[in-house]
């Protein structure tokens, strides 16, 4: 279940602590690929950042143009890279030399050209990963670009997900200035996603207006005008959705509640399989509280949604709510467990409508030959 509300002022707090004036915002919908999500993104000025083919699909289901849309993924193939160029997506960052002498050999002079920018390796700022083009490359990569007619227009940082240390970023800009400025016809900026939210409710959150005033300062004292992209995926949207179970099952083992409900692990990214920390709140009428595990409704050894949780007693069919499950929640759930994935509904002020049907079994035989 999503709110509304809570989505449009996180949305709007974030959009309005980044006071650059040229700052574009793409959501990235890695997190959350729902359609009627995009479309509130898109009625409060956002693009989409895309980190996959299927995420541009969805973008344009949504309505976004090709020009609001930003692509910064990894290892596409022929086709895939022939699709991203047919569809006329704004902002390609690439993440090796390889994937940039893919486009130079396929892109062609009917292609409208796009802003071309590398993804940034460099571990002191990225940390040791996979993605991305070392400065050291650089020489080489402005030689490819320009072999196919193309320019390298820009740079793509990202920090790693889930970063609630504001300073993090904000000792990243200098030095990632500096690289930038190694591209003769450096234009933009793209600093990513990354940016964390507390799920530990009581722990420091990442702050978007300190943030977002550093930024903005460095970037107006540039002699050159650069235009900024953000791109946040989880800090937009996590505090939006609870996941709401029903209670099928209870008992006791010792002083601990064991409680059954009607989903499972399969549908959120949670604590035993990813990592992670989810708040749980349940009712009763009595404040007592006890250490209790929140199991879902399979025997896998792993299908916990809490674990020792403080909850009051409950019984069967009271309603529990995990919280902040609007990133990376329903977009990691899968069929793993074969429980058809629950539905989605949007909450908009006291009404609510359907986003995502309930799935039934037969589900599970899509696409299935036999
Ligand atoms: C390039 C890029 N940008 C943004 C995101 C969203 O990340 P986050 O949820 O950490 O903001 C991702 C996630 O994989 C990503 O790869």
């Amino acid at each position: 279940m999503y709110r509304l509300d809570r989505l449009s002022d996180t949305i709007s707090h974030i959009t309005s602590s980044i006071p650059y004036p040229d700052t574009q915002f793409q959501f990235a919908s890695v997190t959350n690929g729902n359609v009627a999500l995009l479309q509130i993104f898109k009625n409060q000025g956002w693009g989409i950042h895309a980190n996959t083919p299927g995420d541009i699909y969805l973008a344009l289901a949504a309505g976004f143009t090709p020009d609001r849309i930003v692509y910064s993924g990894s290892n596409l193939d022929r086709d895939e890279m022939r699709q991203v160029l047919a569809w006329g997506i704004h902002t390609i960052n690439l993440d090796s030399l390889s994937q940039l002498e893919l486009l130079g050999d396929i892109y062609s002079a009917e292609d409208a050209k796009p802003l071309l920018g590398l993804r940034l390796n460099f571990p002191a700022l990225t940390g040791e990963s996979r993605i991305g083009v070392h400065p050291d490359q650089f020489g080489q990569a402005i030689e490819i670009a320009r072999q196919a007619g193309l320019t390298l227009d820009g740079i793509h940082f990202y920090r790693g997900t889930g970063t609630n240390a504001t300073q993090a970023f904000t000792d990243a800009i200098d030095p990632i200035l500096s690289i930038a400025s190694q591209l003769p016809d450096w234009s933009y900026l793209d600093f990513g996603g990354g940016f964390g939210y507390p799920y530990h409710h009581d722990k420091a959150a990442f702050d978007w207006v300190e943030f977002g005033q550093i930024l903005s300062e460095k970037l107006s004292k540039l002699d050159q005008k650069i235009q900024l992209t953000i791109e946040p995926g989880r800090a937009a949207i996590a505090e939006s959705a609870v996941l709401l179970a029903r209670v099928v099952s209870t008992k006791w083992q010792g002083q601990k509640q064991i409680i059954g409900v009607d989903t499972t692990v399969a549908n959120l990214s949670v604590p035993s399989v990813h990592g992670g920390y989810r708040e749980i709140v349940g009712w009763n009428n009595s404040d007592e509280l006890f250490t209790t595990d929140v199991c879902g409704n399979t025997t896998y050894s792993r299908d916990y949604l809490g674990r020792n949780c403080q909850l009051p007693r409950l019984k069967i069919d009271d309603i529990i709510s995990i919280l902040d499950v609007g990133a990376y929640g329903y977009a990691m759930s899968s069929h793993f467990l074969h429980r058809p994935r629950p539905a989605e509904a949007l909450l908009d002020n006291s009404h609510h409508r359907l986003i995502r049907g309930r799935e039934d079994y037969s589900i599970l035989l899509t696409g299935q030959i036999f």
